[in-house]
């Protein structure tokens, strides 16, 4: 408003053309400049009744300006004046009791929202900026990429806290990652009860009538966990006789004859080897609460002041994963978390939905990832699409060459960290909703762990689990703040249920 009145007085002067100042002027012989025109009689009439307007709007004006600052007084008190503009009780009189960004935010009217999450900002790759984490060092943490926002701090620990870490692990004992072949698998399908025509119908992903290697790839891999390569298709194909016309397309009628389970059966007949499935590898969890290993709790420390998140939320997120990858161990390309739909539940604010869900997924905001040795060969972490124009999942493999599979092409992916003592890799899997909390996911969150060629690799995950339904997150977190004080007298550090109980089974491999 005080903006209009300005520049409508500023631009009304040439309406008129400057004339009042040439009024008294004799007007000799000199030709006039080009821009100026002759004033003449016109000039006094037009003089008389600019003034007239001018005075009027500067007095409108006025009175415009101390209407503000009077209702700004009132409003607000003296001395907030510049925070008004974006003010909710500028908007109105008489919304003294509303929450403060009801206006702003309206998908969440009714709800207080008080809490809003940082972000790290990238900047540009390459870009390094200092953080302080620890009392006595500053550590540097440089931009790895935009898309995913991802950053890696060296000597983010120290070498004895790996040693530590890693003895504490092997104290505990690990498990296998994943187990050869998942149970329970044929009795879903069955219990669904499709026909061969129906299941063709949903692995046709394109809808051209043929199953190209990359519609029947991308769904054994989710529904068993077995890492199919195009060779391996070929060859179970060619045993089978599936493909008789050997174009490497499954046309509807040689999908029929096949019958539903025959991959899985030639399969589970040649014997699937660790090699073959999404992961190779041993893991175990520490828990890093109260009564934890200094060392652990340190951790966390410092991973919520890099994360610069709010303390109770990491503290009710996962324990921490440390995991070992042998010579020949990896971890194919994955989201560490997934997409959510409105439909779709986090694992670990399963406690506070008062609804049963379909979908459900970890909700891992963040992902940390400690290298606790340096690999003599192999074992980097790859981000295939890592700062990519586009993500598309049907052009992760093309020509028989699949950018997800870590044992053959993390050479072709767009960033490979290597893995190093002490070093700390951040990243967002999900994007910003634009209003301070968690977004959609971010698909070029895509990363895996490249075969170990040489030696054994021991990395660490510390996820940070964040709802992005906001009222959810809140509930949960009140629910166990409650149980909190029920259980102990607190003392600085927040009292909780065990977060093993809540993530006892491996979600990760599920996703
Ligand atoms: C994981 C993971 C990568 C690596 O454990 O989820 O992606 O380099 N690890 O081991
Ligand atoms: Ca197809
Ligand atoms: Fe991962």
């Amino acid at each position: 408003m005080v903006r209009n009145h300005i520049r409508s007085k500023m631009i009304e002067p040439h309406g008129c053309d400057d004339g009042d100042e040439h009024e008294t002027l004799p007007l000799p012989t000199l030709p006039p400049m080009p821009r100026e025109r002759v004033p003449l009689q016109k000039s006094s009439i037009c003089s008389r009744s600019y003034f007239m307007v001018v005075m009027v709007f500067f007095h409108v004006y006025i009175i415009n300006v101390i209407v503000l600052l009077l209702y700004v007084h009132y409003n607000n008190g003296p001395g907030d004046v510049l925070a008004t503009p974006n003010r909710d009780e500028a908007s109105g009189g008489s919304n003294h009791h509303k929450p403060p960004e009801s206006h702003q935010q309206p998908s969440y009217s009714g709800f207080q929202r008080d809490m809003h999450l940082p972000r790290l900002e990238g900047i540009r790759v390459g870009h390094v900026q200092k953080v302080s984490l620890v009392p006595d060092k500053v550590h540097e943490m440089r931009t790895l990429s935009l898309k995913p926002l991802l950053f890696e701090i060296p000597g983010f620990l120290s070498e004895e806290e790996c040693r530590v870490v890693v003895q504490l692990a092997q104290l505990k004992g690990l498990m296998e990652s994943q187990v050869m072949v998942p149970e329970g698998q044929e009795e879903l399908t069955e219990q669904l009860n499709l026909s061969p025509d129906e299941i063709f119908n949903l692995l046709d992903l394109n809808q051209d009538g043929q199953l190209q290697l990359q519609e029947i790839l991308t769904h054994s891999r989710v529904r068993d966990g077995i890492w199919l390569t195009p060779e391996n298709l070929r060859e179970i194909y060619a045993g089978l006789k599936a493909d008789p016309d050997g174009n490497g397309l499954l046309s509807l009628e040689e999908f029929r004859s096949l019958g539903s389970d025959a991959f899985q059966r030639f399969l589970q007949q040649r014997g699937v080897k660790s090699s073959q499935l999404v992961r190779n590898s041993r893991h175990t969890w520490l828990y890093q609460g109260k009564g934890a290993h200094q060392v652990l709790r340190d951790l966390k420390k410092r991973v919520t002041r890099l994360t610069r998140l709010p303390s109770a939320l990491v503290d009710l997120s996962e324990p921490l994963q440390v995991v070992r990858y042998e010579q020949g161990g990896h971890y194919h390309a994955h989201h560490d978390s997934g997409p959510v739909y409105p439909e779709t539940a986090c694992t670990h604010t399963r406690l506070a939905a008062n609804t049963s869900t379909p979908f459900e997924t970890s909700c891992r905001y963040i992902t940390v990832l400690f290298y606790l040795n340096s690999v003599e060969g192999g074992g980097e972490t790859a981000f295939p699409v890592a700062d990519n124009r586009t993500y598309e999942e049907v052009s992760l493999i093309q020509n028989d060459v699949d950018l997800m599979d870590t044992r053959k092409n993390c050479d072709k992916s767009n960033l490979r960290v290597n893995p190093t003592k002490g070093t700390a890799v951040l990243w967002y899997n999900y994007l910003s909703d634009g209003q301070g909390w968690v977004g959609e996911q971010d698909e070029y969150s895509l990363h895996g762990g490249c075969v170990v060629t040489r030696g054994t690799k021991w990395v660490a995950n510390n996820w940070i689990n964040i709802d992005p339904d906001y009222q959810r997150q809140a509930r949960y977190q009140q629910l166990v703040s409650q149980q909190g004080e029920e259980d102990t007298e607190d003392e600085g550090e927040q009292s909780q249920p065990s977060p093993e109980q809540l993530h006892t089974a491996d979600s990760h491999q599920e996703l």
